[in-house]
């Protein structure tokens, strides 16, 4: 039954303790990367997520003849204006949704023929939500019925700025549109339905390019000349909710996180959180090149039950998993609506996590787009968890483990390195009991 050597086990624990920082922000450091390398002369980006998607934009860049080199732990980019080599084989992005569409949008205005790949599971997620505004600004893209492989082509700068009504809370599809249009003539206007994150427009505005933002409509008057600035990549929030929610389920634990970005389209977690009467705070904040920066506390909390609306899931899409099993050890029955994105994630995260949560005694019922969890503070575990490779499942019932009464295995944790390479390490530091299984 058991797969592969990667696969790991979590044993309840308790007394979690100690101060930490986590990885560094994943989405941001794709997006150093990327509007670093159009800038007209050298960035140092210092704390870059060093995971396996980040490592995949990176070498992407790199085939495109941008230069980057490691220099101690910082990196530094030779920007060269938004010029690029035409690569002489496929860009390839791994599992990574984040930088296949922002690096489509970025080259898909600057005169190149590029095609694009990914693994298994990017190949199979949609690709029509950047097709569709790439379209309209004239851009030459091919895709295969609205997936990978997709295609670009040199279109003799016949692309043109467009007036965009974004329906689903997409941060990725708003970023391809924004890159896109950094170098067109004309005003760029973006109206968003669900906010999402604003990772590309802060960065945007700290590198001085002309864009503004009111209440929901973003407005980018091109063409933009960026300037080159350093740049510090936060922690991620979403790398750190594993931990959090590990103090708060796991008795006598209380863990300080530092540095960890707080971006308000980032952190609906501490808010539903703190409803569900968990003992988490900030302290410390302070601005970095434009990002809420603080420090997070949290310990072992009575959880009760919560009720999440459609309107909040754009500010917490990457933490639904672990929130889930947050909701499994409330008292109560906790209602969450609006998941429909969910579906398309690394894996049908709605349905994955469903599973794994009532494979491990979970009391739960799953509808289209909504689940209800009636929480319990003991919970049986025992299960053994297809993560269908999704890095977030892997970790989120890793976590569910910590609490639970019998060990949680899951099937393969390979994958936990596109975003959190030392997951394993990070947790027992703080004293948790994660360790490989042997076949
Ligand atoms: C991301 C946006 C979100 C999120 C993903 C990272 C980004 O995806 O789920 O992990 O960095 O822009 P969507 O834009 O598809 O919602």
């Amino acid at each position: 039954m058991i797969k592969n050597t990667f696969t790991l086990k979590s044993l309840k624990s308790k007394c979690l303790t100690g101060k930490l920082s986590v990885p560094a922000d994943k989405s941001i450091s794709i997006r150093a990367l990327l509007v670093s390398s159009i800038c007209f002369g050298n960035t140092k980006i210092s704390n870059l997520l060093e995971s396996e998607d980040v490592k995949n934009t990176l070498n992407c860049l790199k085939k495109l003849g941008v230069k980057i080199l490691k220099k101690g732990s910082q990196f530094e980019v030779f920007g060269q204006g938004g010029f690029f080599k035409e690569p002489q084989k496929d860009l390839f992005l791994g599992n990574s949704g984040t930088g296949l569409r922002l690096l489509i949008g970025l080259l898909s205005t600057r005169n190149i023929n590029v095609n694009f790949k990914g693994d298994e599971s990017l190949s199979s997620r949609p690709m029509m939500r950047i097709v569709k505004p790439l379209k309209k600004m004239n851009v030459l893209i091919e895709h295969n019925n609205g997936y990978l492989p997709i295609k670009i082509e040199d279109n003799n700068d016949s692309s043109l700025p467009i007036k965009y009504s974004l329906n689903i809370g997409s941060a990725q599809v708003k970023s391809a549109i924004l890159l896109a249009s950094l170098n067109l003539n004309g005003t760029t206007v973006i109206k968003e339905k669900f906010p999402s994150r604003d990772h590309t427009e802060i960065l945007l505005k700290y590198l001085e390019a002309n864009i503004k933002k009111e209440k929901n409509i973003i407005t980018l008057k091109s063409p933009n000349f960026l300037k080159p600035k350093d740049i510090f990549v936060p922690g991620d929030f979403s790398s750190a909710a594993f931990l959090i929610v590990a103090a708060i389920i796991t008795k006598e634990s209380k863990i300080i996180l530092q540095n960890v970005g707080l971006n308000f389209y980032r952190t609906g977690l501490l808010e539903v959180l703190k409803k569900m009467n968990a003992k988490v705070d900030i302290l410390n904040k302070k601005i970095i090149n434009g990002e809420l920066v603080g420090d997070i506390i949290a310990e072992s909390s009575n959880l009760i039950s919560t009720k999440v609306d459609s309107e909040l899931a754009p500010r917490l899409i990457d933490e639904f998993p672990i929130l889930f099993v947050a909701a499994s050890y409330a008292s109560g029955k906790s209602s969450f609506r609006g998941l429909e994105e969910l579906k398309f994630k690394e894996s049908d995260r709605l349905r994955t996590m469903a599973n794994a949560l009532k494979d491990a005694g979970v009391e739960l019922s799953l509808k289209r787009d909504s689940l209800e969890i009636i929480g319990n503070k003991t919970q049986r575990g025992g299960n053994y968890v297809i993560t269908k490779s999704d890095h977030r499942i892997a970790m989120s019932m890793l976590t569910f483990g910590l609490a639970a009464e019998k060990n949680i295995t899951i099937d393969d944790s390979s994958m936990i390195k596109t975003s959190f390479p030392k997951f394993k390490e990070t947790m027992n530091n703080l004293n948790a009991r994660i360790s490989n299984v042997s076949k």
